[in-house]
């Protein structure tokens, strides 16, 4: 039987205009050798300060036989030890801190899903680096000194909000200092105050931009130009729908909270193609999440970060937990890419044998007619079978028998693409819980 899901190209045809080389920063402009270069002196800095300043380090590098003298070329990281959210949390609040608590001038945490939250540490020079990466990532955006930045992103220990706002400010732009909730100010202060910018979650945008249609105002005619969307996994269709229904560019910004928070990796407005790491300060290797062996550029597997300048809370080979690949450079050929993250291995449902992301699932709810692109996936257990429900909005517009087109589409689709069978319920709109920040697609009933 065919798929009834029409499936449109995904991929959105705008593109923005080139950063003008005037303002591309001195690393932005290095060979890919000189970032090489330059990423050896720094790595084995970074190795030293580590070695030297944190127990935790210095006990996993003995244990493993290795110093950081043995560090001759970029290669050789592969012999030192990995670095996970459990030693954060082990030596929770502050163990890992590299520089006396008199030299940290902010800590933001993360949240976690269990138990304690994992702390991170700034020095002056840690800010001052985190504002000139967020401000190359707003810029690489199509940001420009002068534009006002509108920033939906939480404000408080959540790196998003005041890593955007100093990194707003550090590329000489206004800033709005919105953070999240609030949903209908939002909306009003958007209209009156003319943001060229807007940086929140892709799912709090679609929040925002049901608001602006209840309150009667078309989302195509706001200022905005340009939506720089991170802090959760989304997709092209997610890309192709803010897109359109707002009519600016929608471009990626990665990070995490130990690696240093937004301003990790960018996508560049004119290429849409995955993000640059700002290899002059965080370097990357995908190491296969099983095996933990490092691979080659091109394959898929978790990514890993060592921080390349960072004093007080130095990271070697932190484990993200996040699925992409490598890729070369592009619109800055210095930097390689990632890949847009498909989803964390934390993410992966295992359905009776098959693997299940979320963005699997999103990327089908989205070229569905007839449906919103608001749905939740459910995990129960019915007997001794694991059971998954998709729960997906009516459009206020879908009649009944384009609701059940639409279930019959889903499931078909789903059962095509990823090869597992599900139970869909199109639900009435305006009834699954709206982001106010980062959105948890999925909910497990299984324990409850
Ligand atoms: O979410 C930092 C951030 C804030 C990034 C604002 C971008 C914008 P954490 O709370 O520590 O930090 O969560 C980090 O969020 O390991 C990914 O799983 C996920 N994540 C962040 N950006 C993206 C993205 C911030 N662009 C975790 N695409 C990461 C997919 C993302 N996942």
């Amino acid at each position: 039987m065919s798929s009834e899901v029409t499936a449109p190209d995904p991929r959105s045809t705008r593109r923005g205009e080139p950063l003008p080389e005037t303002l591309l920063d001195e690393a932005e402009r290095m060979s890919r050798e000189e970032v090489r270069a330059l990423q050896l002196t720094r790595l084995r800095t970074t190795l030293r300060h580590a070695y030297d300043n944190v127990k935790l380090y210095r006990e996993k590098f003995d244990a493993a036989g290795v110093r950081p003298e043995d560090c001759h070329t970029l290669a050789d990281l592969a012999r030192f030890p990995f670095t996970t959210k459990a030693d954060l949390r082990d030596t929770y609040p502050f163990g890992m801190f590299a520089v006396p608590m008199s030299e940290v001038r902010r800590v933001h945490a993360s949240s976690g899903t269990t138990g304690r939250p994992t702390v991170v540490g700034y020095t002056e020079n840690d800010l001052s680096m985190w504002a000139d990466v967020v401000a190359r990532s707003i810029r690489a955006a199509g940001g420009r000194p002068g534009h006002k930045v509108h920033i939906s992103y939480g404000y408080g220990l959540f790196t998003g909000g005041l890593g955007a706002h100093y990194g707003a400010e550090r590329a000489g732009c206004t800033v709005i200092p919105a953070s999240g909730g609030m949903t209908a100010r939002q909306v009003q202060i958007i209209q009156d105050f003319r943001p060229e910018i807007i940086m929140v979650t892709p799912s709090y945008m679609l929040t925002l931009l049901d608001e602006f249609e209840r309150q009667g105002v078309d989302p195509r005619s706001t200022s905005l130009k340009v939506g720089i969307f991170g802090a959760e996994p989304w997709t092209e269709e997610m890309r192709r729908e803010i897109e359109e229904r707002l009519d600016i560019h929608a471009v990626d910004i990665y990070g995490l909270s130990e690696v240093i928070g937004p301003g990790v990796a960018q996508e560049c407005v004119e290429t849409k193609d995955g993000l640059h790491v700002w290899e002059d300060h965080f370097y990357p290797e995908v190491v296969d999440p099983l095996t933990d062996e490092v691979l080659a550029g091109g394959e898929s597997g978790e990514l890993v970060f060592t921080s390349l300048t960072k004093e007080a809370l130095p990271v070697i080979r932190y484990r993200t937990r996040d699925l992409t690949r490598l890729l070369p450079g592009t619109a800055r050929p210095g930097f390689r890419r990632i890949e847009k993250i498909t989803g964390r291995c934390d993410d992966m449902i295992i359905l009776r044998g098959v693997n299940v992301f979320p963005s699997q699932v999103e990327e089908i709810v989205l070229r569905t007619p007839g449906v919103a692109p608001h749905f939740q996936i459910q995990i129960s257990r019915r007997g001794r079978m694991d059971h998954m429900t998709v729960r997906v909005e009516a459009r206020h517009d879908a009649a009944s028998a384009d609701r059940a087109a639409a279930a019959k589409a889903i499931t078909q689709g789903i059962k095509d693409g990823v090869g597992v069978t599900v139970e869909v319920a199109v639900v009435d709109p305006e009834t699954l819980e709206r982001s106010l920040g980062k959105l948890r697609r999925v909910k497990d009933l299984r324990q409850a």
